[in-house]
């Protein structure tokens, strides 16, 4: 059947109307005609494969990925610039159909690296190395995947050749790499010897350290259980914005640093001298310490007490005399909260819902990885607070993910 796709899905699929219904068809563009195969008719909608792209969009490319159906990323086939468009409009429409605003949305800020700029991987291993493909346990392999460091891909190719030879209770490969500074995390089911594999990673000739990670648990949590270092450097030393700070192979750090960046870039444009900040949601503290030294002085509030004592550590690390750290659940610390000027909001995925009733900030600065969250999150703040500035930013390049900055005045 020949339809034209007229926009994009949630998920950068093409959108067409096939008898009146809405068709969901994933790789194909707005402005191209397609021949596609119906798979899925719903009540409201169904779901289609394309067949052939009979007129293809300007902005198609070829994707450089030989890897099928691992799911990984969704855009491969569009343009840069094209990406970045649907993910300028992705927010603007999902905040209008929740929250039923209709706003200005800048458009989405570029990441210097569209491929490669991934500093962390973990692979599944089984038979083969890789990825689940989508919604499934049926393992893809990965001999190269292009959103990875090339560190990271070295060192997934370092380890296959190695497990050829050594079959054994492997459950993952986790791989951190940044600044030519490497951490490998071996998942085990239980312990046994890894110094030969230790032996072949010294191959990369850079700064690699090897960890083993009993995880007995049955789910599909990667990184829990016991950890070992079994040798080669313990951590990843990093340096930015002036603030020391470094990682091991356990830690939450942002996957895609250069974009990183630009969000605290953008977050200190907002930040003058005399403000008090307050960073909910503050993790490990990182942009705490970065906010302290432009601010005269950071709360962080994080409820988790291991990634509370890591933002301590950063604080007597770096020597921030104006901040404090406070290990408390964001709605206790609402009740009675210090005098602030800005409020910093960077939630889990779920965003942070009714609790931002209870809000009385002047300047809110909200940071999420969710459009759909970060939308009915607005719709709760906008009834005391004016969208000031809304900015997308591509912290995962060929994917359909999206973080974006808010920023909000009390009416
Ligand atoms: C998206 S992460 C942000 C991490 C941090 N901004 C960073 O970049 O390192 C969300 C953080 O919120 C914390 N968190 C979740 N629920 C919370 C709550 N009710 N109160 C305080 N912190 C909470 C989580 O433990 C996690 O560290």
């Amino acid at each position: 059947m020949i339809v034209n796709i007229f926009d994009y899905g949630m998920n950068g699929e093409g959108v067409a109307k096939l008898n009146g219904k809405i068709v969901l068809v994933p790789n194909a563009m707005v402005g191209e005609t397609a021949d596609i195969f119906v798979t899925n008719d719903y009540k409201n909608y169904a779901e289609a494969k394309v067949v052939k792209i009979i007129q293809p969009s300007p902005a198609r490319i070829d994707s450089n990925c030989k890897i099928t159906g691992c799911g990984g990323c969704g855009l491969t086939h569009m343009r840069y610039d094209e990406q970045l468009k649907f993910k300028q409009l992705l927010i603007k429409k999902t905040i209008k159909k929740i929250a039923r605003i209709d706003t200005e949305v800048n458009p989405t800020v570029a990441s210097d690296k569209q491929f490669n700029y991934r500093n962390k991987a973990s692979f599944v291993v089984g038979d083969m190395v890789g990825f689940y493909k989508e919604n499934s346990h049926n393992l893809v392999d990965v001999e190269y995947c292009h959103l990875m460091d090339k560190n990271i891909n070295n060192v997934l190719n370092i380890f296959k050749n190695w497990k050829i030879i050594n079959k054994n209770c492997i459950k993952n490969l986790v791989v951190r790499s940044l600044n030519n500074q490497i951490l490998v995390g071996v998942v085990t089911e239980k312990e046994f010897d890894l110094s030969s594999f230790l032996e072949v990673l010294k191959q990369l000739y850079l700064p690699v350290g090897l960890y083993q990670i009993i995880n007995t648990r049955k789910d599909s949590v990667v990184l829990a259980g016991a950890v070992k270092h079994i040798g080669g450097i313990k951590e990843i030393e990093l340096n930015n914005f002036g603030i020391k700070y470094s990682i091991d192979i356990m830690s939450f750090h942002q996957t895609n640093e250069y974009i990183q960046n630009k969000i605290y870039t953008q977050v200190l444009n907002y930040i003058k001298p005399e403000h008090v900040v307050t960073n909910a949601f503050s993790g490990a503290g990182l942009l705490t310490a970065i906010a302290s030294k432009k601010a005269k002085k950071v709360y962080g509030v994080e409820l988790v007490k291991s990634a509370h004592k890591l933002a301590e550590q950063l604080k007597q690390a770096n020597n921030l005399t104006n901040v404090t750290n406070i290990n408390m659940d964001f709605n206790k610390f609402l009740l009675n909260p210090p005098k602030t000027d800005i409020i910093l909001l960077d939630p889990p995925k779920k965003g942070c819902g009714k609790i931002l009733e209870k809000l009385d900030i002047k300047t809110i600065i909200y940071i999420s990885c969710n459009p759909i969250s970060l939308a009915k999150d607005l719709q709760i703040l906008t009834k005391k607070y004016i969208i000031e500035e809304i900015t997308p930013y591509d912290m995962f390049p060929n994917t359909t993910s999206v973080e974006t900055v808010v920023k909000l005045r009390r009416k």
